[in-house]
Formats: C-alpha cells, structure tokens, sequence
C-alpha cells in the first residue's frame, strides 16, 4: 500500500490551514455582515464565538483526522463506527456544494482582475450595476468558473507537498504583504476615520442580542474557519504525532482574525471616501464586486492598479481556500475506490463544475445555496463537537497528551469541547434556521 503523503514541515502545515480559512470569506463576508448594524459587537461576539466554539471544535478536527490518518469520509466511521457514516457524507456534500459556488466567485473576482487591468472599471453606481451585470452573466462567468476550477485542480493534484504545501508556503505571505500595503494606503485617504467607525467600530450594545447579528458572528466564525465540513480532518490526516494542535488551531485563528479585520480597513475608507455607501448594505457581495472597482476607478489609472492588486490579491486568497475544498472530495475518492490522485482530481473537479452550473447562471441560486450550506457547517460543527466531547472523548484527550500540549490548554479545551461547545453552537444552529426561514 502507498505510504500516506505527509506535510514538509509543522509550519508549512500550518500556513496551508491559514491558506484555506482566508478567502473571499474575510474578504467580503467581515465587512459586510459586520456593516450590517452589528459594528463592534458583531466583532465581540465574532471573537466570542471563535474562542468558545470554533477553537475547541477546530482542534476536534484535526484530531480526528490526525488520530485517523483518514481521509474525511472514512475517518468518522474509523473513530466511532459505522453510525457516523453520515457525517462522513456530509463532509463531501457539503465540500463540493461550498466549492461549487465559490468557484463561481472566483471568477468573478479573476475578471475584476482582468477589467482593472485591460479594460477598465465603472466610475458611478450606474456603471457598476452594468460592470456587475456583465461578469457575472453569460459567456465569462463559465470561463471564469472553469478557469478557477481548473487551477484548483492542477494545485490539488500536485499532491500534499508538491502542490498545496508549495503554493501556500509563497501566496500567504504575499497576501499579508498587499493587505497591509492597501490597509496603509486606505488609512490615508480622507473618508477613512469615518468608514472604520460607521461601520466596523460603531457600538451599539443593543446589537449583541439581535437575532441577525448573531446568526451573522456564527456564519462568520464557521465559514471563515472553514469549520465543520472535513477540511481540517483532510488537511490533519498528513500530520505527524508532535504537532502541537492547541497551538497551531490558535495560530490559523488569530490570522484569519487579523485578515478580516485589515480587509475591513480597506473596504471601508474606500467606500465612505467615494460615497458608495448604499452599495455595501444592498447585497452580501455589493462591497467587493461594485463598491470597490468603482471606487478605485474613481482614481484614475493610479486606483486601475492598486484594484488589479486587489483582486490579485482575493483571487490568491481564494484559490488557498478551494483547495482545501477539493481535497475532502479527492481525498475520500482515493481512500474510498483506491484511485490515485489525478483520477480523483478530475473526477471530483467535474461533479463539482456540474453541481456549479445553476449557480453560474442564477444570483439568487447562488444565494441560496450560500445561505442552505453556511447552515450545514454549523450542523457539522455540532456533530464533531457531540463525536469527540461525547462519544469517544479518550481520542482527543489521548491525542493531544500524545503531544505533549500544556495540561491547563488541554483541560480548557477538553471542557468546552463537552460541555459549552454543543449547547452554544445548537442554539447558533437554531437561530440561524430561523433566522434563515
Ligand atoms: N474559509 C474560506 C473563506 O473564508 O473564504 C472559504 C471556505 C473554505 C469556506 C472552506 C468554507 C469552507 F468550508
């Protein structure tokens, strides 16, 4: 039998997990639902969340996969039997469903590129209505969708080192790098003190108790950490026993963290800057497809350049996230039917690019299965935290004594992982259900 693949180095590990929680997510979903009303006690409970739930389930993830050494299909049923098989489905079905659409986006967000750069941008709002129209219909969405779709496979079919390792270890750090550049840049212009504190920083204590708020911080936190779908089971089963989990989980946390945060630094000087501030409330991607090319247009060819680096920038970001998706389904493929990998790749990378269809031609499809699959990660969530916190609890302590992660660490998260972590995340489950209905 094939010896199982094994990351390069703890850190190269740790950046490809880094690699798959930042993406378009941080990009767009943190300012926009933060700009929702929900400012800094969005933010709060957004941190809340991560540090109660997503910490302690994030870690359950990559036990499972580790403890396993299976792909995420497989590894449920490994730990406790053939009555997880369910969750192991949901994994795959919910992979492929995130990546269908996300591949769609991803082609909007490479065309973007192509108009900063080639063509040009919107310069008003009636501009960029009809910019948005044209990329995100017809003949370019398929291209784009394809383009994006092939690109991922090519990566995941390079393999654990060979592809994903090599293609995170140099885009992360260039992505921190253009944020940081564009976060400076934002910080000077002169809507900036206005845009951080109407929307990102405004308190507004009411807010912690609304029901939207909430459902947001937890769609947030799930999505962004690209929690409770399999990915950190896939991407663990390559790790060897001396990771410290605690400590990396903690590490992909506080960097997903800070990119939503500087996201938002760009975002929102730019938007209040150029008067777009209609634009951001009227949909979930209004800040990024219309908002943000017309406002860069709106600084000549100077702004065409600094949009190209952003949207470099996201496209970059977003690709170190598909990744992560494809590998759950390829992963399984080859565990499941003994394919090797290129056959799983491309097999995988079909189903997903048929399942996409629907949303490359309908906007409200695609909002729909955004909304139906964001609900899916929190019940992922709920379901590892009930397998480790409650089925076999000894895997997780076992796991990560095995270690030699610090015992107070351990106990904190042996806790809430048993006793805050279901409770909290099946009412986020409820809340978000009927908030979505
Ligand atoms: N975390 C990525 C983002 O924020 O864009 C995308 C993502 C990957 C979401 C994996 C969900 C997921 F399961």
């Amino acid at each position: 039998m094939d010896q199982r693949e094994k990351w390069q180095s703890s850190f190269g590990f740790v950046l490809a997990a880094a690699g798959s929680a930042v993406g378009l997510g941080n990009l767009w979903g943190f300012a926009y639902r933060s700009s929702q009303g929900g400012g800094l006690a969005f933010l709060l409970l957004y941190v809340l969340v991560v540090l109660i739930v997503c910490l302690p389930v994030l870690v359950g993830e990559m036990v499972l996969g580790r403890s396993t050494a299976s792909s995420p299909f497989i590894a449920p049923v490994k730990a406790a039997g053939d009555s997880w098989k369910p969750l192991g489905w949901l994994f795959a079905i919910a992979s492929c469903g995130i990546l269908s659409f996300y591949a769609v986006i991803m082609g909007w967000t490479a065309d973007t590129f192509f108009h900063s750069l080639f063509i040009g941008l919107p310069i008003d709002m009636n501009q960029a209505g009809d910019f948005f129209e044209k990329i995100s219909s017809g003949k370019s969405v398929f291209i784009g969708q394809i383009l994006s779709l092939a690109l991922t496979a090519l990566v995941v079919a390079g393999g654990v080192r060979g592809g994903i390792e090599r293609l995170t270890r140099w885009c992360m750090p260039l992505l921190f790098a253009l944020l940081l550049i564009l976060a400076i840049w934002a910080s000077t212009l002169s809507g900036a003190w206005d845009g951080y504190t109407s929307f990102l920083f405004r308190w507004e204590p009411s807010q912690l108790l609304d029901k939207t708020t909430i459902r947001n911080a937890f769609t947030q936190a799930f999505f962004s950490l690209s929690l409770g779908i399999g990915i950190m089971v896939a991407y663990s089963s390559y790790l060897s026993k001396n990771n410290k989990l605690p400590k990396e989980a903690l590490t992909v946390a506080s960097f997903d963290t800070a990119v939503g945060l500087l996201a938002g630094m760009i975002t929102f000087p730019i938007v209040m800057s150029f008067g777009l501030k209609d634009a951001v409330g009227a949909s979930t991607i209004g800040s990024l497809f219309i908002a943000l090319p017309t406002g860069f247009a709106n600084l000549g060819v100077f702004g065409r350049l600094l949009a190209a680096l952003f949207f470099g920038l996201a496209f970059i970001a977003a690709i170190t996230s598909s990744i992560s998706l494809l590998e759950v389904p390829v992963s399984s493929l080859m565990e499941q039917f003994g394919w090797r990998r290129h056959k799983a790749v491309w097999m995988a990378t079909l189903i997903v690019f048929v399942i996409g269809i629907p949303s490359a031609i309908s906007l409200d499809f695609l909002g729909s299965m955004d909304s139906i699959f964001n609900v899916l990660l929190i019940l992922g969530g709920l379901l590892i935290s009930i397998l480790l916190g409650w089925v076999v609890p000894r895997k997780y302590d076992e796991d990560l004594a095995g270690c030699n992660s610090n015992q107070r660490v351990r106990r904190y998260l042996k806790f809430m992982l048993r006793w805050v972590s279901p409770p909290v995340i099946a009412f986020g489950l409820i809340i978000s259900i009927i908030d979505l209905i």
